[in-house]
């Protein structure tokens, strides 16, 4: 019965498309894709707005089509942000809590991540979750979860998300700009994360690397907790470009040479004959396949940066799972797995029901990964057509997504 269902929205705000999956869920909670859409974006720079006209204009039209596939009028969604701006740091805190008997509740669990929280994290940052590592009970490390557990003395450890307060100012006001409510802003990489992990990976460890077109974002997971989030601020459009320069010719060419004939594994001979305004040209195979992998070679020295930095380069047992558009390039793995050393795939969103194949692509993971956390999150009510719209986004509070990307198999 319509009146019974909800609905999920996730939408994908990339610097080069625009991308939004919409799912009915039914009284058993059953998940059935309904609508999807891409489109290309304008107006943004490497993952952030650089105006607020052209990225909401992209949305606006982008869901119309999603509205009259659907059935469904679209007014709140899970939308995901993006940029270098997006930092992971480590924090702790420690509250008193009464006397040795006292049992650990919920209210002591909020305080002492207040206190570990405050004055970290600098001002113009807005906290986009706060992952707790482990608390300690009186001297007593490595505990996972102290509700009910007694003690006089709690610390908490814990990796905390956040982005620069503008960024997500203007995120928002790009939503609303398409008559949207951004009711979680959620980084790509965990996004995708949710869309194509399993289980075992999350808890023995792995990354997501989301290629889009103007960067490369890094999310690692292990114990089935996200531990660190970088984004590097270069993607596969660098490698047309490089091409467009190089080879001297226009970004179109360019873009043509990398997705038809360049691969991972550099192992085509031929030279590269396409034609251009009905004219032949030829490209030397070497020079094309030296100027990607120098690029490749770049953003992937830079994601083992990242994976440095969070104090997990070779450390993955799972390895990593690539996502976004940039995957597609054939054997991308192939080269990935070269310099990052570590075991490679792609990744696909999939176990979806309703119009799912189409979804089903290393570029809709995002999406994909922002409908499901947006399902899980209990957004989207039944409202059948009311066409009202919430008109301030919610502010969630720390750790909503991040812990909701395990509800799934917690259950
Ligand atoms: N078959 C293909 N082979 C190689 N590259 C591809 C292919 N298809 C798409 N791409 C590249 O993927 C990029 C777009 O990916 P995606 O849509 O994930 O980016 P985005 O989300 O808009 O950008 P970002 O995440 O950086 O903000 C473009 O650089 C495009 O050229
Ligand atoms: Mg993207």
């Amino acid at each position: 019965m319509e009146e019974n269902l909800r609905y999920a929205v996730g939408i994908d705000v990339g610097t080069e498309n625009v991308r939004a999956v919409v799912a009915s869920i039914n009284r058993e909670g059953v998940l059935s894709v309904v609508g999807y859409n891409e489109a290309k974006n304008s107006g943004m720079r490497k993952g952030v707005p650089a105006n607020l006209a052209g990225p909401a204009d992209a949305i606006d039209k982008m869901l119309g089509e999603v509205e009259r596939m659907s059935g469904y009028e679209i007014h709140s969604a899970y939308v995901s942000i993006n940029g270098a701006q997006i930092l992971t740091t480590k924090t702790e805190g420690m509250i008193a809590v009464g006397t040795i008997e006292h049992e650990i509740n919920e209210e002591d669990l909020a305080r002492v991540e207040d206190v570990a929280v405050s004055g970290r994290i600098p001002a113009n940052r807005e906290i986009l979750g706060v992952i707790p590592i482990g608390y300690s009970i009186d001297e007593q490390d490595g505990v996972k979860d102290p509700i009910g557990m007694t003690g006089a003395r709690l610390e908490m450890k814990a990796n905390v998300i956040s982005a620069l307060s503008p960024n997500c100012v203007n995120l928002r006001r790009v939503t609303e700009g398409a008559k949207l409510n951004a009711e979680s802003l959620v980084p790509t990489a965990v996004a995708a994360g949710r869309a194509v992990l399993d289980e075992r990976q999350l808890e023995n460890g792995v990354a997501v690397i989301d290629m889009g077109a103007a960067t490369t974002s890094v999310a690692v997971y292990e114990e089935g907790d996200l531990q660190y989030v970088g984004v590097v601020p270069a993607g596969s459009n660098n490698v047309t470009n490089d091409l467009a320069i190089m080879l001297e010719i226009n970004t179109e060419v360019a873009d043509e040479i990398k997705k038809r004939y360049v691969t991972g594994s550099f192992s085509g001979e031929k030279d590269i004959v396409i034609k251009v305004n009905r004219e032949e040209m030829t490209f030397e195979r070497e020079k094309v396949d030296e100027v990607v992998r120098a690029r490749l070679e770049e953003i992937f020295e830079k994601v083992r940066k990242e994976l440095r930095k969070a104090g997990y380069e070779k450390r993955l047992p799972e390895g990593a799972v690539l996502v976004g558009g940039g995957a597609k390039m054939r054997d991308i793995e192939v080269f990935a797995k070269q310099v990052l050393e570590m075991s490679v795939k792609v990744g696909v969103p999939k176990g979806l029901g309703g119009v799912s194949s189409a979804v089903e692509k290393a570029e809709y993971a995002t999406a994909v990964g922002l409908m499901l956390l947006a399902a899980e999150g209990g957004s989207g009510k039944a409202t059948g057509r009311t066409g009202k719209m919430k008109k301030k986004a919610k502010k969630k509070s720390g750790g909503g997504f991040f812990t909701g990307l395990l509800a799934k198999f917690k259950i």
